[in-house]
Formats: structure tokens, sequence, C-alpha cells
């Protein structure tokens, strides 16, 4: 079938994290039909090695491909870094991906030391390292942050353990004069408050939810596959896990109550 403007866009992640670019997507394409997908059971995809996320991001698209969505949005550095051009050569939809904002830090800071917290995968990958070399190496201090996923997929967003990984991995680019930190995994934009309150109130934190929505809208409105009707239906949520032990975890980060299907385990062919 091909999609319409009344087909949903799809977004996926490797669990939650994705749910805060997604929160960008209903504010500013409020109209959109959306479906989202967290493959929570993989989660996390920072630490599996490239060839497995490539297959997972392959595996999701083709659910929703056959659904069918009108585009995509790879809600998940880690996913974008390892898979993103595989996609663009498997499917033929607008696909949206998502990156560390280090242009705009760069851009904006004063003392010219730029921090990145991301996943180890994202800090890996060839893509990282073609956004990073325009800057050189001493102002860009990246750290690869395992165990953080892990912790908010569980729900401890202030625990002593996510604080304790978080004072341990913000030190080098405090240390270092860093006045920008870069949020470059989409599940670090529920620890925001953490990150600044350890971080300091001086410091400034950038997101890249917000751009990739105005990135999706440009996209949707330039092959003309905006959804123009005025109504606003629910998402349709997707899970790798088990729904019913997701349901709650999920309405406390999305803000309202959310009924969760099993994502198939089967790919369709
Ligand atoms: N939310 C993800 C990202 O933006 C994935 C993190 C993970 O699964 O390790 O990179």
């Amino acid at each position: 079938m091909k999609p319409r403007s009344s087909s949903p866009i799809g977004v996926f992640d490797s669990g939650l994290g994705g749910l805060s670019v997604l929160q960008h997507i209903r504010q500013q394409l409020p109209h959109e039909n959306l479906v989202y997908v967290a493959d929570s059971q993989f989660a996390p995809y920072g630490e599996k090695g490239e060839a497995f996320v490539i297959e997972r991001a392959l595996f999701i698209s083709r659910f929703l491909a056959e659904l069918p969505v009108k585009a995509l949005v790879v809600a998940c550095n880690t996913a974008t870094a390892a898979a993103v051009a595989e996609l663009r050569k498997t499917f033929s939809m607008p696909i949206v991906g998502i990156e560390p904002g280090v242009k705009p830090a760069m851009s904006t800071t004063k003392t010219g030391v730029v921090g990145v917290l991301a996943t180890s995968e994202t800090v890996r990958s060839d893509k990282y390292a073609r956004l990073v070399s325009p800057y050189g190496g001493q102002k860009v201090i990246t750290q690869p942050c395992p165990g953080l996923v892990d912790e908010i997929e569980a729900m401890n967003l202030d625990g002593q353990k996510l604080r304790s990984l978080l004072t341990r991995y913000l030190a080098p680019m405090l240390d270092a004069q860093a006045d920008t930190i870069v949020l470059g995994c989409t599940h670090y934009s529920f620890i925001a408050p953490l990150i600044q309150e350890i971080a300091g109130e001086n410091v400034r934190l950038i997101d890249t939810g917000a751009p990739v929505a105005v990135e999706l809208f440009r996209r949707l409105n330039k092959q003309n596959l905006l959804h123009l009707e005025k109504v606003q239906t629910p998402p349709q949520f997707y899970t790798s896990a088990v729904p019913a032990r997701m349901e709650e975890i999920f309405a406390q980060f999305w803000g309202e109550k959310a009924t969760i299907q099993p994502l198939p385990s089967q790919c369709p062919e």
C-alpha cells in the first residue's frame, strides 16, 4: 500500500529515549498520526555493536514500512550512527535521523570547550568521527556513558548509581571548562535536570529533539505529505518487551496513559 498524508509517521528507539523526540514531534506536528516502537527487549543498543543495531533497525523499519508509515524518524543517536545509511538504501520514504548537537554547541560556546555525552557505539562510529573532526580533538570532550540508559530504562532517574555515574562522566568536561554539554543520546533528555544540577546552572545543555521535529516538518511539507486534518489521535505504541510490563513506564515518560501492543517477532518479507 502506498503511504498517504493520513498515514502515520513511524518513530523508533532502543527503548524509552525516543519518547523525548516524540514529544517534540507531537508539539510541532500536532495533527500527525504517530506510531512509536520501543525495542525495549534489546535496549541498550549502545553496547551491542554496529551489526546488531543495523539488524534491529532494519527489522523495525520493515515492520513500520508495512503499516505503511509515510516517514521514518530514527529517534536514537546510536541507531542513526550505525544504520541510517543502510535504511536510506533500503527504503524510499523520507527518513530523519538524529545526531549529537555538536554544531550548535560549537557555535554558541564561550569557553570554546564543549562536552558530549553519548553511548559507546555512537562515539565509536565513523559518523561521529566526521561530526567532530572539523573542530579538532581539544575542543570537543567526548564521553561514552555506559550504564546511563540501563538506569533510565529502569526508571531510576535520580538514584545514587545514576548520580555517581554522571558525576564521573561529567568531571573531565567540567575540569576542561566546558560551558556547553551535548545530550548525545535521546534517553538523556529525561535526566537533563540531574545533569544540570551536577554540571551547574552556568552550563548550557543541548538537546536535538526539537530540530528533528523541524526537519521532519520540512521533509513532509516538501513532499506534500503533511496531514492537514485538524484531529489528534493518541500515538500507537509497540514494544519488543512484554507490553503489560511497559504500560506504567510509558505513561510516566509520555505523560498520559498509553496502550502498548507487542512488536511482532517475525519480520515481514
Ligand atoms: N536512545 C538511544 C540513543 O539516542 C539509544 C541508547 C541505547 O540504547 O544505548 O543513542
